[in-house]
């Protein structure tokens, strides 16, 4: 832990051990203070809470701000000093009330009911598909390209109305986003490529609208790259998150198979447990719109706070023994899925995804394990999400 005058950087060293804690000094710094000054790395001197209840606070408060062109990065970034790049229109999680609360409210009115139960309905088919096609090629496989990436990508496709035929368009560049082998170069292009598919099915979407949430959102006044980039964010929010969790919650399976059992007796309290333990989302930045008092400090008009969920979501104030994965434990108030009027707009999809796909997994698969030592799981890291390159994982042919 480094220190300047009671200050301290962000921690990001995680242990050598468990593959799923958090960064070392991150509990210490809790227990002493959960809400305390921290040093940026561009010298900007701001905040860090650690405390659930802090973490929590600072996110259901609306003085706080989303803005990305008023915060301070926690952690170095390359070429960056000082504030970070604005967000184009129409990438509303980076934008406060009211600017939010119109594209909330439109989005908000396109989630409905009956088109998550639509979507719940193609996630069985789309994972019953998928392990169809691992137990055909079996008896191995990389979990994370054969199972936990292409789910929600298919379902971002659904969510968004693309046709069938742009299936392996989607799957192809999805998986170079989290293809950690793949050159600077070819990531560039499937985000340009991307953009360009974006655009033109919004065009076609207000051609001729279908059904689904796109051709709703075609009918809003939304401009053209507003809605494109309003696509472009539930892609980005939605794939990338959702498929971490697949392969991480089955990484941790897998490394604790006395509570597969619990999975399958109850696969909704089982992945609240997954969400809370594993905190893919593990840290939030904020900037503070005014001086605000809070936990007895003073946090002034322009400081940068940076929350971190994985801190908060193993504090021992709110769930006992936090660092045990107890799939039998009421995770409820964890903050994985954010707080606020930010809080995560995909969670009841994200969480069918979760609900059916691991439950899916371990019973196609009861002899289901890690074809390498735990510790050879290529691990991300130093990224906003937490997850696993490559997940190879056998099991016994009938
Ligand atoms: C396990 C999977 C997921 C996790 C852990 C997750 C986590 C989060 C978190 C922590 C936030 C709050 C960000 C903030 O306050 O700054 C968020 C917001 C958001 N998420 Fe998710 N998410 C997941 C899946 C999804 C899915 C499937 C979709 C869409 C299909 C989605 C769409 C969004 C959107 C649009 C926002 C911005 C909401 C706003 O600013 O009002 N997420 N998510």
């Amino acid at each position: 832990m480094t220190r300047f005058d009671d200050t301290v950087t962000m921690p990001t060293t995680r242990p050598a051990g468990c593959p799923f804690d958090p960064p070392t000094d991150l509990a210490a710094l809790r227990d002493e203070q959960p809400l305390r000054p921290m040093l940026y790395p561009d010298g900007h001197r701001g905040w860090l809470a650690t405390g659930h209840a802090a973490v929590r606070a600072v996110l259901a408060d609306r003085r706080f701000s989303s803005r990305t062109e008023l915060m301070h990065s926690p952690v170095p970034r390359e070429g960056m000093d000082g504030p970070l790049p604005s967000s184009p229109p129409g990438m509303f999680i980076n934008t406060d009330a009211p600017e939010h609360t119109r594209y909330r409210g439109l989005l908000t009115g396109a989630f409905t009911v009956r088109r998550m139960r639509l979507l719940a309905e193609r996630v069985d088919e789309v994972t019953r598909e998928h392990l169809d096609a691992m137990q055909r090629q079996g008896p191995s496989a990389d979990l994370v390209t054969a199972f936990a990436q292409p789910i929600p990508a298919l379902m971002i496709c659904e969510l968004l109305g693309a046709p069938y035929s742009d299936r392996d368009f989607f799957l192809e560049h999805t998986a170079v986003f989290n293809d950690f082998e793949a050159t600077a170069e070819q990531q560039a292009a499937s985000v340009t490529a991307f953009g360009g598919f974006l655009h033109d099915l919004v065009l076609a979407k207000r051609a001729a609208p279908t059904d689904d949430l796109l051709s709703d959102l075609t009918r809003t006044d939304l401009t053209v790259e507003e809605l494109t980039n309003v696509a472009f964010l539930l892609l980005g929010a939605g794939l990338d998150t959702t498929a971490n969790m697949i392969a991480l919650g089955a990484f941790a399976l897998l490394t604790t198979p006395d509570q597969v059992a619990l999975l399958h007796a109850d696969p909704e309290r089982s992945v609240e447990e997954l969400l809370r333990y594993l905190s893919i989302a593990h840290t939030m930045v904020r900037v503070a719109l005014e001086d605000v008092e809070l936990d007895g400090r003073l946090i002034r008009a322009g400081d940068t706070v940076t929350l971190s969920v994985e801190a908060g979501n193993r504090d021992p104030a709110k769930f006992p023994e936090p660092d045990r994965l107890d799939l039998g434990r009421r995770a409820t108030g964890h903050l994985s899925f954010g707080h606020g009027i930010h809080q995560c707009l995909g969670q009841q999809l994200a969480r069918v995804e979760l609900r059916v796909a691991l439950p899916a997994l371990f019973t196609r698969f009861p002899s289901l394990r890690l074809a390498v030592a735990p510790q050879d799981v290529p691990l991300r890291s130093g990224v906003d999400i937490l997850g696993a390159h490559r997940l190879p994982v056998t099991w016994d042919a009938p």
